[in-house]
């Protein structure tokens, strides 16, 4: 699928969602005021570049960990031969919106693609993205300027456990571990502004 039908696509399933609205209501609700739970959105241009840099295989799999209202992890789906997606996020109603948006998509969009994307398996999980099964993961998105030091050494311990030649895309944070190769470094675009992008592969 090209991008400006990705990007179209993207604005139909999320016409009526505002996903700042939404964390606003739920970091309140959870009592979750801590800045790593600051809400925003990568632009899918960007994504499609960043993900571009780690040239996704068929077959392969993705997870976005602090998966908002799923955008990117739709994207990912539509623009790349992933066989399995997932997105991990803490807010509960920013996770309801990722599934009500997937449930349109395989309703109006997914019976009208290429098999591959057919077959696709995407899932929106609630919880924390310390507690998520990234073993056999193949690329890692994780768009992280706001996550404090605390989690972001928890995420860095937690990343460690990837398996050989995972890549990892990793927004607003660098890593200081001698496991894992700089392949670039790139600027993301999102909706709140731009941030420097470190692009990975564990040895
Ligand atoms: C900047 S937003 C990015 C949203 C989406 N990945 C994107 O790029 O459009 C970061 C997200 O991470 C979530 N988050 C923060 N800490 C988290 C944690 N410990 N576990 C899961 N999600 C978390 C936030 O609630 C927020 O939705």
């Amino acid at each position: 699928m090209e991008l400006e039908q990705a990007e179209e696509i993207i604005g139909r399933l999320y016409s009526q969602v505002s996903g700042h609205a939404i964390a606003h209501a739920e970091k309140k609700r959870m009592g979750r005021e801590e800045d790593s739970t600051t809400y925003g959105e990568v632009k899918p241009a960007s994504l499609q570049m960043l993900l571009s840099q780690v040239s996704p295989r068929e077959g392969e799999s993705f997870i976005d960990l602090g998966s908002g209202m799923g955008q990117p992890t739709l994207v990912a789906a539509m623009l790349f031969p992933f066989r399995r997606l997932v997105g991990v996020e803490l807010l509960t109603g920013l996770g309801d919106a990722a599934r009500q948006a997937l449930s349109r998509y395989d309703a109006e969009i997914r019976p009208q693609l290429p098999e591959l994307h057919q077959r696709q398996s995407i899932e929106f999980l609630d919880g924390d993205l310390l507690e998520a099964d990234i073993s056999g993961v193949d690329v890692v998105f994780a768009q992280a300027p706001c996550f404090e030091a605390g989690l972001m050494a928890k995420l860095a311990a937690k990343l460690e456990t990837l398996k050989s030649g995972a890549r990892l895309i990793l927004v607003g944070q660098q890593l200081a571990s001698p496991s894992f190769t700089l392949l670039t470094m790139k600027v993301m675009r999102a909706n709140w502004g731009t941030s420097l992008t470190w692009l990975y592969q564990h040895k």
